[in-house]
């Protein structure tokens, strides 16, 4: 059982609009904020088009589909996230940024036990944690790209969290949400990524010697170790500066020269080449 029924989920880009729909499509109540209103117009649509794809596909009905786009509600102002249960934030990866946010819902958020989450993927959770004035309630809810279909979350309690809230959050994500979690400790790209990024950085470095061309060093891994993606194609679908931001994290926590973002990495993200979601990144996409 869980006492969850109205979430909050700030930012709807790649992220934040799979988890708006996964929680709509389990019947909750879900408001979306994003900062201005050409971006939520942008993240409303990619709700609009997944739902449809889903409904397309057999996956949900139209009906369901309808029902579910009336469970979502959209705003730019946080003053609106006042009733939710549960937050979820899924803006791009920058402390500072992710740190105003959790500022802000700790002064609007008014029950007094919700839960604050991050889908962070490698910034500290109690950085976020003691940037509010309950830290027992911050913890890291992290899904996997894209939301609705993989089954992964990682639940990452901070030093500060409650035992209650990790098995609130546990239970909502299993019990509400349909997903298997698991846990990890607060420490800079947790389980999955610990082990995905240095790998993808990897990728980039050999692309970027010239030892193989894109297609070889994807195919070298989808052909021969049978990964749905090779590294590069990957890369794209997570987004460069994600996986820059990321990079960053993990070295500045470990100092390990295999978590260093390789040049041309960030030289793609300073031309904006950021991926599926730019149109471009180390393959071009329409
Ligand atoms: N891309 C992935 O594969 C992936 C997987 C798991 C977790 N994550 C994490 O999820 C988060 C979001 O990543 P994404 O891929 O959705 O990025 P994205 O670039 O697709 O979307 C980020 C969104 O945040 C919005 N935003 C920025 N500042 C905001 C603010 N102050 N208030 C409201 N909205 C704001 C932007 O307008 C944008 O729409 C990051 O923390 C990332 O590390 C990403």
């Amino acid at each position: 059982m869980t006492d969850i029924e109205r979430v909050g989920v700030v930012g709807c880009g790649q992220m934040g609009a799979g988890i708006a729909e996964v929680c709509a499509r389990a019947g909750l109540d879900v408001m979306v904020a994003e900062t201005t209103g050409e971006a939520l117009e942008l993240g409303r649509t990619r709700l609009v088009n997944s739902l449809g794809k889903a409904a397309q596909r057999g996956k949900i009905t139209e009906e369901e589909r309808d029902v579910t786009l009336d469970r979502l509600a959209f705003t730019t102002d946080l003053g609106d996230f006042a009733d939710r249960d549960l937050v979820v934030e899924a803006v791009i990866e920058n402390e500072q940024v992710k740190t105003e946010i959790f500022q802000v819902l700790d002064q609007v958020v008014t029950r007094s036990d919700a839960i604050l989450a991050s889908n962070t993927s490698s910034i500290p959770l109690v950085k976020l944690a003691v940037a509010t004035s309950r830290p027992d309630q911050v913890i890291g809810i992290h899904f996997f790209n894209p939301a609705p279909v993989q089954q992964l979350v990682e639940i990452i309690p901070a030093l500060t969290t409650a035992e209650e809230t990790i098995k609130r959050a546990e239970a909502a994500v299993t019990g509400l949400l349909g997903k298997h979690t698991i846990r990890a400790q607060d420490r800079s790209g947790f389980v999955v990524n610990a082990l995905l990024i240095p790998y993808l950085l990897s990728a980039i470095r050999m692309f970027e010697s010239g030892i193989a061309s894109r297609e070889d060093i994807d195919n070298g891994m989808e052909m021969g170790c049978a990964h749905p993606m090779g590294p590069l194609k990957l890369t794209d679908l997570i987004g460069l500066d994600t996986v820059a931001s990321v990079a960053y994290s993990m070295y500045e926590e470990f100092k390990e020269p295999l978590y260093a973002a390789p040049p041309l990495l960030q030289r793609m993200v300073d031309a904006g080449r950021l991926g599926r979601k730019a149109g471009a990144g180390f393959y071009a996409y329409s």
